[in-house]
């Protein structure tokens, strides 16, 4: 049926008819023929919030960032909002801790000053709150401890407080970090109570017990002061379970749902990405960042291009919205070559 060889190869999809690199020749044709494009609107750039005015303490383990008091927050929040960034993420950081994490729900806490300044500096901006309890309890932990255990129960209705009070600052999403069961439902529940039916839940459904937190406990001085979190966030062996945490989630009524960190978890935002329908958020963590930081401080990575590709990894594995603390530098480079 086919005359040459070169026919005979074309009809079985093989060498040398078949030359993929044909498509990977120039610039212009790796553009046509490139099958994930990350854009600035998929990006949340997490901002840490503490007292005072004028404040700002860089963060040694996280270069580029820094503790800000409402005012200089608000102004960063505003620049990343110019930049086309459509959403922050927001920590609160304190040195007032104590066994209840009062300052975690306190009107005038350092998450819900930030919150109402960035409201206030850029209004259009998505304001996205970290709810979580363990940098503001003295022990360390994400919820309450009873005997050296962190009560589930107990601290669901501290964290669904902590989001209320999030949602009376302004923030438009709440996104509950600390892995107790039910929590989603308690949130939702007590939003609702509370006339917040509108604001959103991220919830970090998939989170691991990471190693790759250490730059971030220091910026929030949030690690546990004894023992470590392996009870409630999720073994970094297990990805079936992390399917199930996901679908409980959005049982519960969560609207987007998150895979942390990301960049050893693309297996799982896939998953994620095919077993639920809403959006996806993939978190970049502190380590993972710091670590290309490090690399490209030393010279033995280009920061550009190692940035791009594990995040542009991330898009490929499905994942809807990135957070990263690479945020403001993505939009740049993006910018600086399409
Ligand atoms: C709070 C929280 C943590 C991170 C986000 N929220 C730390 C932890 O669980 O110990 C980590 C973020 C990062 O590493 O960038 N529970």
């Amino acid at each position: 049926m086919f005359e040459t060889p070169t026919e005979t190869a074309a009809a079985t999809g093989a060498f040398p008819a078949v030359r993929p690199r044909r498509a990977r020749r120039t610039a212009g044709l790796r553009r046509m023929a490139r099958e994930t494009r990350l854009s600035p609107d998929m990006l949340v750039l997490p901002l840490f919030g503490i007292d005072g005015e004028g404040r700002e303490e860089p963060i040694d383990a996280l270069p580029g960032h820094s503790r800000l008091s409402p005012d200089l927050l608000a102004a960063r929040a505003r620049r990343a909002h110019d930049a086309g960034i459509p959403a922050v993420l927001i920590f609160g950081v304190t040195d007032v801790k104590d066994a209840a994490a009062s300052m975690a729900s306190a009107s005038d806490g350092p998450t819900q000053r930030a919150v109402a300044a960035a409201k206030e500096a850029a209004p259009e901006l998505v304001v996205i709150t970290d709810v979580c309890l363990c940098g503001f309890m003295d022990h360390g932990h994400c919820g309450v401890v009873v005997d050296d255990e962190v009560h589930n129960d107990l601290s669901l209705e501290l964290l669904a407080q902590t989001a209320v009070s999030h949602a009376q600052a302004g923030a438009d999403v709440v996104a509950p970090s600390d892995m107790m069961d039910g929590r989603v439902a308690a949130l939702r529940a007590a939003l609702d109570a509370e006339g917040h039916a509108q604001t959103a839940i991220l919830s970090y459904a998939a989170k691991y017990a990471s190693a790759f937190y250490g730059p971030f406990r220091e910026a929030a001085g949030s690690a546990p002061g004894f023992g470590d979190r392996r009870g409630y966030q999720m073994d970094p062996a297990n990805a079936r379970e992390a399917v199930r945490e996901m679908t409980l989630d959005v049982g519960e009524g969560a609207d987007m749902v998150m895979v942390k960190p990301a960049a050893t978890y693309l297996d799982v935002i896939r998953a994620g990405r095919e077993a639920v329908d809403v959006p996806v958020a993939a978190y970049h963590v502190s380590g993972e960042y710091s670590m290309i930081k490090a690399a490209a401080e030393r010279g033995w990575l280009d920061e550009r291009a190692a940035a791009m590709e594990t995040l542009t990894a991330m898009a490929r594995a499905g994942a809807d919205v990135i957070v990263t603390y690479h945020a403001e530098d993505v939009v740049r480079w993006l910018e600086e070559t399409p």
